[in-house]
């Protein structure tokens, strides 16, 4: 790390570009938080875009100061750099962890950000996927992609899900990355009837309990072990490919007209004893149309392709509509099943990055062009304001 000089003073006449901060968090060894290769790349974007773009940390976020400290990255001497860069138009929220959304100082202090009117905050919060389920269960255009879920608060509410689905999925309503999971299946023969199945690093453990009562027990103790309230949701029988499960994710991102556009779809393929499909977790990395035609045939395979493409956009705006804030950016779970219908498992404002080069590149430059819509909008906006 090594300081600059303040970096930026815009030539006489020369037109203003567009600012926009990648906000974060301070970390004590590493200065901020974050995907640094993801915050590289956005910087080399919005430089070849035309933006001025760079991390800024919460802590250091004055508001309505000239000048904000902030790092940028120098590709050349691949080395981050502390400098001064001119006030932001756009701020792009990309705290990595719910933990630290939650800190009180940062909340108050993307309160304060979502407020301003000088500038445009996008993706302001994680999102839960309880909250997700009742905002998409609400709307009639959305209700029919979603698993049914109940808050799992009680023996009560799992005895119930089970007499109606004889397969579950138990999800902390804050989970990542398939941490904390949980399957349960009714089997229909033999004296421990319920088998619970929960997610490890690398494949799963399973249990087999005679009665609903030591399985209850079970599942609360591994779900106090994660410290969140539970959603037990309709298992969805996925579909397989050459007898692996998979599922999709959508990429859906604002365009440079503001409006909602599939950016891509991938797959994941669960791997050997896992229940989830996440890569990290032995899953891997598919072409969906391959995946799709191997389970469904050639064209059925690709037209459900657009179907999903289709239900990410409906579900994307109606969780923006929900959310009532403003939203650039979102990635998606969905699952087809055996029968080829479409299901939404859940939805994630700080999307990771894709792995598959084609979507890769075009989601770094939706960011800046979604952001120029918003910074065009804005000047619009503050001109008619001063007209008045
Ligand atoms: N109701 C369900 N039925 C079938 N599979 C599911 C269900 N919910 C989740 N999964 C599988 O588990 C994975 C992880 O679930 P998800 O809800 O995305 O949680 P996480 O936040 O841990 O990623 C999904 O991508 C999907 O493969
Ligand atoms: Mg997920």
């Amino acid at each position: 790390m090594s300081d600059s000089p303040p970096a930026y003073s815009a030539a006489a006449g020369a037109p203003r570009k567009p600012v926009l901060a990648i906000l974060t968090v301070d970390d004590e060894q590493r200065n901020f938080r974050g995907n640094r290769q993801n915050f590289a790349d956005l910087i080399s974007t919005g430089e070849r875009l035309g933006f001025i773009t760079y991390v800024v940390t919460v802590k250091n976020f004055r508001l309505k100061s000239a000048t904000l400290p902030g790092y940028t990255y120098h590709p050349r001497e691949k080395a981050w750099v502390r400098g001064r860069f001119p006030y932001p138009d756009i701020v792009y929220n990309r705290i990595p962890q719910r933990e630290d959304e939650r800190q009180p100082s940062v909340k108050k202090k993307l309160d304060q950000l979502a407020g301003r009117p000088e500038l445009l905050l996008f993706n302001r919060r994680f999102f839960n996927k309880w909250t997700l389920y009742k905002w998409l269960r609400a709307s009639r255009a959305t209700r029919k992609w979603i698993p049914e879920t109940r808050r799992l608060t009680r023996p009560a509410v799992l005895s119930g899900m089970l007499r109606k689905y004889s397969f579950l999925f138990l999800k902390p309503v804050r989970g990542k990355a398939g941490v904390g999971i949980m399957t349960v299946r009714v089997l229909s023969e033999g004296r421990r009837r319920y088998r619970l199945q929960i997610q490890e690093d690398q494949g799963s453990r399973t249990f087999r309990y005679r009665s609903l009562k030591t399985l209850w027990r079970r599942v609360c103790r591994e779900s106090r072990l994660q410290g969140e309230p539970y959603i037990a949701q309709q298992g969805i029988p996925l579909a397989t490919a050459g007898n692996r499960r998979f599922d999709l994710r959508a990429l859906v991102q604002k365009n440079g007209e503001g409006r909602w556009e599939v950016t891509g779809i991938g797959a994941r393929v669960a791997g050997e004893g896992s229940i989830t499909t996440h890569v990290p977790r032995g899953g891997h990395i598919e072409e969906p149309g391959k995946l799709l035609t191997a389970a469904f045939g050639g064209s059925r395979g690709l037209q459900m392709l657009g179907q999903a493409g289709e239900a990410a956009l409906k579900l994307a705006r109606q969780i923006e509509r929900s959310s009532r804030s403003l939203l650039g950016e979102m990635s998606m779970d969905l699952g087809i099943d055996e029968t080829g219908r479409i299901w939404f498992f859940e939805a994630n404002s700080k999307p990771m990055k894709f792995d598959e080069p084609h979507i890769r590149k075009k989601s770094l430059e939706r960011i800046f062009q979604y952001s120029l819509h918003l910074y065009r909008t804005k000047k619009k906006k503050s001109s008619a304001h001063a007209r008045r």
